[in-house]
């Protein structure tokens, strides 16, 4: 059994802990394209001290081998407690087991379109449709170009059923050098949704670079006068 749960149960069954102290984040990955996300996602929490609770679609571990050189194990080795697909009966597939919620990185057509409908097969559509039912955060990566009216409307209806739609959508503003750092400013603005600091991101408005670049841009554009830089 993983150490830290195996340490927090040990706390409550002595008393120890009235409530649980270590967060605990689901973290799904389904076969669309950009497996680094959840990656960089797990690799994030662990340095918050999130436990993490990780499931893989079958395409997912297809693009995991596309897409990267790191084994199934090493992937599954980045959770604090990981599962399998088929397993329905696991711990993250009932409201009762909590959490704050669940990251779907990336977030495929076909497993938005289960969460949309709720007609779940698999224990990643299944745990998705549990942290909407408890009223929880659930993020969806959508990564597909272009989009036809039908994915526009499973969209919808997830966002209608308490989802979060966050497509992978990098942002050119931050003076991103490497695809690490794209991918890092995208998942620290899902981690942003939860609450969970990170230093992925770079502020508009904050650090040297970024405050200075808003105020030349602003004064530029006559929004501020070069006297307040
Ligand atoms: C290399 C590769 C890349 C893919 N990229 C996407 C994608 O970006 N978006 C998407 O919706 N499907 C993509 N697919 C197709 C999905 O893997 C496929 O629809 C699968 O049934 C999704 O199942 P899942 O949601 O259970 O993971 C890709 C497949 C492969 C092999």
């Amino acid at each position: 059994m993983n150490e830290s749960i195996t340490r927090d149960r040990t706390a409550y069954s002595e008393g120890l802990l009235p409530t649980r102290t270590r967060r605990r984040l689901i973290v799904g990955i389904s076969g669309a394209t950009g497996v680094v996300y959840a990656i960089r996602l797990l690799q994030l929490l662990r340095e918050a001290d999130v436990e993490t609770h990780l499931v893989v679609s079958k395409p997912g571990e297809m693009t995991r081998a596309y897409e990267t050189e790191m084994s199934m194990k090493d992937l599954r080795g980045l959770a604090d407690v990981s599962y399998s697909i088929a397993d329905v009966g696991a711990a993250i597939s009932s409201g009762s087991f909590k959490t704050m919620g669940m990251v779907v990185a990336p977030c495929s057509i076909r497993t938005l379109s289960e969460i949309a409908t709720g007609v779940t097969s698999t224990l990643l559509t299944r745990a998705a449709d549990v942290v909407l039912k408890e009223r929880r955060r659930l993020v969806l990566m959508v990564r597909e170009t272009p989009l036809h009216a039908g994915h526009l409307k499973s969209m919808l209806a997830a966002t209608e059923n308490g989802a979060i739609i966050a497509p992978p959508v990098p942002a050119f503003y931050t003076g991103a050098q490497t695809i690490d750092d794209l991918v890092d400013h995208t998942v620290g603005r899902v981690l942003d949704l939860f609450d969970i600091d990170t230093d992925a991101v770079k502020r508009w408005g904050e650090g040297d670079g970024l405050r200075a670049l808003g105020k030349a841009v602003r004064v530029a554009n006559g929004f501020d006068n070069a006297a307040q830089m």
